[in-house]
C-alpha cells in the first residue's frame, strides 16, 4: 500500500492505479480504524478494482466542546490494517491543505442536517459534507463506501451526491459489532471497563423498541419515553432516541411502513450512537 499526503501525490498514484480503466471504490474515514472500518474496505474491494482510503480528522465536523484534540490518533496502527485488508492507496492530506485561505466555501445539506444528530450537533454535517466533498473531488472514485451506524450522515452524503449530480455510487454497509452487540465505534475507547459492560444496553433498547413495533406496537411517543428510561436505568444519559421514517428521517406516522430507529445517548466520556431498520 501506498501513503500520500499531498494531491499532486494523489493524482499521480490515481493515474497509475486507474491504467486500463480500472475502477476506484473509496473509503474516507477520520482514522483510529476498527472492524467496522474493515468492513467498508471488504465491500471496496467487492465493487471496484482499486480501493482507496483516507485518513483526516476533519476539524470542521466537530463541535466546540468536542474531542477533536483527543481524538485517537493511531496513523502506524491504521496502515497496517489496511495493509492486511489488500488497502492499494492511503491518502492522509493535512488540515492547511484541505482547507486553504481563504477557507469560504461550504456545503449546506438543507433540513435533514437539523434533526437527530444535526439538532444537538449544530454544523456537524456542513463539516462533514464539506470534506466529503472535497475529498470526493480530489479522489474522484466511481463508487464511495460508509458505514450505516452512521445512518443520517450516509443519508446526507446521499442526498449532497443526487443533489449536486455527483457520478459516484454510494454503498452503504451494515454496522460491524462486539458479540453483545455494541457497535464497533473508535469513540468506545472512552468507555471505562464498567461503561463497557454497560455499553450494548444502548443496542438492546433499540432492538426491544423494534421488535415491539413488529409486533403492532404503535404508541411511538410511549416507546419513546419507555427506551430514554431504560437507557437513564443503564446508566446512559440520552440524547435523543427517534422513531423516524427511513426515507427522509421525519418523525414516522401510523401509515409508514419502512422505519430507522436512531439513538445517541452519552456513557461518561462517549457519545454512543446506534441505529435500527424496522419493516412493518
Ligand atoms: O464517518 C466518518 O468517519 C467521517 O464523518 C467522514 C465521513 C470520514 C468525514 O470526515
Amino acid at each position: 500500500m501506498k501513503t500520500v499526503s499531498n494531491l499532486a501525490d494523489l493524482r499521480a498514484s490515481l493515474d497509475e492505479l486507474r491504467q486500463g480503466g480500472r475502477t476506484v471504490a473509496f473509503v474516507p474515514t477520520m482514522g483510529n480504524l476498527h472492524e467496522g472500518h474493515m468492513r467498508l474496505i471488504t465491500e471496496a474491494h467487492k465493487n471496484a478494482d482499486i480501493v482507496v482510503a483516507s485518513i483526516f480528522v476533519n476539524p470542521t465536523q466537530f463541535g466546540e466542546n468536542e474531542d477533536l484534540s483527543g481524538y485517537p490518533r493511531t496513523l502506524e496502527e491504521d496502515k497496517k490494517k489496511l495493509i492486511a485488508e489488500g488497502c492499494q492507496l492511503l491518502y492522509t492530506p493535512n488540515t492547511a491543505d484541505m482547507y486553504p485561505e481563504p477557507d469560504l466555501t461550504r456545503v449546506d445539506v438543507k433540513h435533514i442536517t437539523t434533526l437527530h444528530c444535526g439538532a444537538s450537533r449544530p454544523g456537524h454535517f456542513v463539516g462533514v459534507a464539506t470534506i466529503v466533498l472535497k475529498l470526493f473531488n480530489q479522489v474522484r472514485p466511481d463508487v464511495a463506501v460508509f458505514g450505516l451506524k452512521d445512518f443520517q450522515q450516509f443519508k446526507v452524503l446521499e442526498l449532497m451526491v443526487q443533489n449536486l449530480f455527483l457520478p459516484i455510487r454510494m454503498i452503504g454497509v451494515d454496522t460491524g459489532r462486539a458479540d453483545d452487540g455494541l457497535a464497533h465505534s473508535s469513540r468506545n475507547n472512552y468507555l471505562t471497563a464498567d461503561e463497557r459492560e454497560r455499553a450494548p444496553a444502548l443496542n438492546r433498547i433499540l432492538r426491544d423498541t423494534a421488535a415491539a413495533i413488529q409486533s403492532g406496537e404503535h404508541s411511538f411517543a410511549q416507546l419513546t419515553r419507555q427506551a430514554k428510561e431504560r437507557l437513564t436505568e443503564a446508566g446512559f444519559t440520552p440524547d435523543y432516541f427517534n422513531i423516524s421514517r427511513r426515507l427522509d428521517l421525519e418523525p414516522a406516522g401510523d401509515d409508514d411502513r419502512e422505519l430507522v430507529i436512531l439513538a445517541a445517548a452519552f456513557l461518561g466520556r462517549a457519545r454512543l450512537i446506534d441505529n435500527i431498520q424496522v419493516d412493518r
